[in-house]
């Protein structure tokens, strides 16, 4: 039996077991091996947190701090984040797998949620109406919506957390967030430095378990006012379903099948550099992955002649190096997924160009590796074409002109991201708006910023998450009518 690191949930400012006393183990991508235990917790530790953060919302602590020494608070915390980046990019690879290149940097980055939306804690003002009726004073507040439900996925924990937990926070919600079963430990650590911060016990909870467990009864309890949710389509809309039984607000951000774009007037190298990103980076467990490459058919060979030396030059290992290009994927349903979806695109009649196939070395059996994929001879009404695939496998499909390109670029039930690689300003400044999805990269590809509102259009999701307006989302709007007159009138009469 390996020494296996035991883990604890974080309710009501204390550390627990599950109620049942159960775990289940969490693994290393990398070494296919177990490495931690994660309680597993049920229905009673999941009304124990929303409990916890239901008696804070009202506390005199929460409720009666100010709005500056909510935001003070959180913006130590994103001191404290920043503190501990290296060790938590250290447990996130441990846990998916991703590479520590890139988790570092997300982990160095993380703290800018809290401070932004830390900042903005103090700057959200009501108004006073200029009512049309005498004798009233009529004003508005912003209040809290109360218990957030906050249900993240296993490829950017700590990332797609604060997405979430900062304007939250911000806006004096409390919360109850159920990680990924697969990636627990890093939101359990994250939850130990959050404890230092001095927040009121019971403003965030953490209650770890499966998806049918926890995050199930999670999202339907009758004290959640709001589920904010990432992850599959399939689950999205399975909350979206429940949730209106409560008449709960709801948002998702449920991925894509994102195209990325490029012109023959495009610069090429930069271009190749971009659709590598798109699908190759994070081994393309990313919402945003640009896995349908349209590229115009005059450059079409050429283009796959650079795209297939680029990727030929990736190098698969251990995510913790920093020579590694690519890792590998997160759990092992991804990994049979990802095989599936590659047989499926052979069937299809698809060719692979490269890859399409696990590596055969011998220093990547254990962990669960996939080669970077690339399939041509692609038709847009194809599955693979279709349907997310969330790894390291790209569709590349020819279009003509502008027009063609636009239509293949709309023609899917995602509407997340678009990347347009072109010379051509004018081509730059029309395209954008007439694609259907929520954010377009023009000669770049997944660049994501705290202050950029993120969020779908179409099957990709609902609701935006980032940038100022969408703290709203994590509010309720009050009226309050004053009236100034000495009498009250004739009480039969509307006012
Ligand atoms: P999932 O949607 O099942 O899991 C996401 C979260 O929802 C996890 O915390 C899970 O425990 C929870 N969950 C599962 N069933 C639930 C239920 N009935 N009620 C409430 N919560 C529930 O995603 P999964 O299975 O981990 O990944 C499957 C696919 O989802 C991937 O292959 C990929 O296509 C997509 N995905 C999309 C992501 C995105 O960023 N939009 C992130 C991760 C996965
Ligand atoms: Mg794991």
């Amino acid at each position: 039996m390996e020494n296996l690191k035991k883990y604890q949930m974080y309710i009501g400012g204390e550390w627990v077991d599950a109620a049942s006393g159960d775990y289940f183990e969490t693994d290393n991508p990398y070494t296919g091996r177990p490495w931690g235990l994660i309680p597993r917790g049920g229905q009673q530790d999941v009304d124990s947190a929303v409990n916890a953060a239901h008696r804070t919302l009202n506390s005199v602590e929460w409720r009666g701090m100010t709005a500056s020494k909510r935001g003070q608070l959180l913006r130590a915390l994103g001191d404290m984040l920043g503190e501990h980046a290296p060790h938590l990019a250290e447990i996130e690879v441990r846990d998916n797998g991703k590479l520590y290149a890139e988790m570092s940097q997300q982990t160095e980055y993380l703290r800018q949620w809290y401070y932004y939306f830390g900042g903005l804690a103090d700057k959200i003002e009501g108004a006073v109406i200029p009512i049309d009726k005498a004798d009233n004073f009529t004003f508005t507040q912003y209040e809290p919506l109360g218990v957030i439900a906050a249900i993240i996925p296993w490829n950017s924990p700590l990332f797609l957390a604060a997405w979430k937990i900062a304007p939250a926070l911000a806006a004096g919600n409390t919360l109850v967030i159920k990680p990924s079963e697969f990636t627990s430990a890093s939101m359990l650590e994250f939850a130990k430095i959050f404890e230092k911060v001095g927040l009121p016990a019971g403003v965030l909870n953490v209650v770890t378990g499966f998806g049918v467990e926890v995050g199930a009864p999670l999202a339907v309890h009758p004290l959640v006012a709001k589920v904010a949710f990432t992850g599959s389509e399939t689950t999205g809309k399975r909350i979206y379903a429940t949730a209106a039984e409560g008449l709960k607000k709801v948002s998702l951000e449920l991925g894509g099948k994102s195209a990325n774009m490029v012109f023959e007037d495009a610069h090429l190298d930069n271009a190749v550099k971009g659709v590598i990103s798109g699908i190759f980076a994070a081994c393309g467990q990313t919402c945003v992955a640009g896995s349908r490459l349209l590229v115009q058919r005059s450059i079409h060979d050429n283009f796959v002649h650079k795209l297939v030396d680029l990727a030929r030059t990736a190098r698969l290992g251990d995510p913790m190096l920093s020579t590694t290009q690519l890792g590998p994927v997160t759990n092992r349903p991804q990994l049979s997924k990802i095989l599936d979806y590659i047989g499926i695109a052979k069937q299809e009649g698809a060719e692979a160009v490269i890859g399409g196939k696990q590596p055969k070395e011998a220093s990547l059996q254990a962990g669960w590796f996939v080669e970077p994929t690339i399939f041509i001879g692609i038709a847009n009404s194809m599955r693979i074409a279709r349907e997310e695939v969330f790894g390291p496998v790209l569709s590349v499909i020819p279009f003509d002109d502008e027009e063609e390109a636009v239509a293949l670029a709309n023609d899917s039930n995602y509407g997340l991201a678009a990347g347009l690689w072109t010379s051509d300003y004018r081509r730059a400044l029309r395209l954008p708006s007439q694609l259907q999805v929520g954010t377009v990269w023009v000669n770049t590809y997944r660049a994501m910023s705290y202050m950029a509102p993120f969020g779908g259009y179409k099957q990709s999701g609902i609701g935006k998450e980032s940038g100022q307006d969408m703290i709203k989302d994590y509010l309720q709007k009050k009226t309050v009518w004053m009236s100034t007159q000495e009498e009250v009138p004739n009480p039969f009469i509307i006012r």
